[in-house]
């Protein structure tokens, strides 16, 4: 992946990132004490910025820490963010951790002011080989915590599960859970059978995604679709499986654990939500973020 951009916002500066530095006792660094975000922008403008800030004050209050800044300071910082690394498409990742305090209890500490930071980064580039065959996939047993809906800095399944795909020479490990399949390790799942396109209710077993929630939105009344739950077994004989996410919008999975996904090809319903796809980012970009 790309180098991240020059300039990130650390605790109330902005700073160059190579020089960021924060206390090895911040609750961030001994227990994954804290929640981020993830927002694509598009033309210099954030895409669903009060989504992702509504998810973000969610997460926050689920682990009991106070948001430090309301939405329009959280504007102002990113769009300046944004400006000092030079606009255009990018994404942006914020983190909140509960802070440093001189010393390690697992309880909150009494005063401590929460550790604020947000940098910049390219988007992901598509290569032509994903664009025209779609991404590998492989499925994987859960085995995270039970409070997956919120956007915790405590990854490490998450990673282990990816680096699990890297392994096999896929790009995403979909979870699955008693049969259930629910997401992959950074990105939503929809899995299309018949015409018909499902994706998996909201619950305490996945994140929320906002590009899903986009994703819905454009298909509403051109492509039929549903929020339900899905077996494994569907997922197997599906005709298209996509995954989605804030940095990659909706990619088609053409393979999973060695086995073509219907054609093995990118399918035409695909084809229909990355048109919308595309079609909305070119009317958005040049408006507001709010
Ligand atoms: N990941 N599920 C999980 C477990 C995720 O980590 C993500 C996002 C999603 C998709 O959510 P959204 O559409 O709001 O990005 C679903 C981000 C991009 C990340 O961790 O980098």
């Amino acid at each position: 992946m790309a180098e991240p951009l020059p300039i990130c916002y650390l605790n109330g500066e902005f700073q160059k990132l190579r020089d960021a530095r924060v206390s090895p006792l911040d609750r961030g660094y001994l227990f994954s004490d804290g929640v981020y975000e993830v927002l694509p922008v598009f033309g210099g403008r954030m895409f669903r910025f009060r989504e992702h800030f509504d998810r973000l004050a969610r997460s926050l209050n689920e682990i009991r820490l106070a948001s430090p800044l309301a939405h329009a300071q959280w504007l102002e910082i990113l769009e300046d963010l944004i400006r000092r690394n030079g606009g255009g498409d990018m994404y942006v990742y914020v983190q909140v951790t509960r802070g440093m305090e001189f010393g390690r209890n697992h309880n909150f500490p009494d005063k401590v002011t929460p550790g604020v930071f947000a940098m910049a980064a390219p988007l992901p580039l598509l290569t032509d080989e994903h664009r025209a065959n779609g991404l590998s996939a492989i499925t994987v047993e859960d085995f995270r915590w039970s409070r997956c809906d919120i956007k915790s800095t405590a990854l490490l399944a998450n990673v282990l599960m990816k680096q699990r795909a890297a392994d096999a020479g896929a790009q995403e490990a979909i979870i699955v859970r008693d049969g259930d399949v629910l997401e992959g390790s950074s990105t939503s799942i929809f899995v299309v059978a018949k015409g018909s396109v499902a994706t998996p209710p909201n619950s305490n077993r996945i994140l929320p995604g906002t590009t899903r929630d986009v994703a819905l939105e454009l298909a509403d009344g051109t492509i039929p679709v549903t929020v339900r739950g899905i077996r494994v077994e569907e997922l197997r004989g599906a005709d298209e499986v996509w995954i989605s996410s804030a940095t990659r919008d909706v990619l088609p999975v053409t393979s999973i654990d060695g086995r073509p996904v219907g054609t093995g090809k990118p399918g035409p319903l695909w084809q229909r939500m990355n048109a919308s796809f595309h079609a909305l980012r070119q009317r958005l970009a040049g408006t507001p973020a709010l």
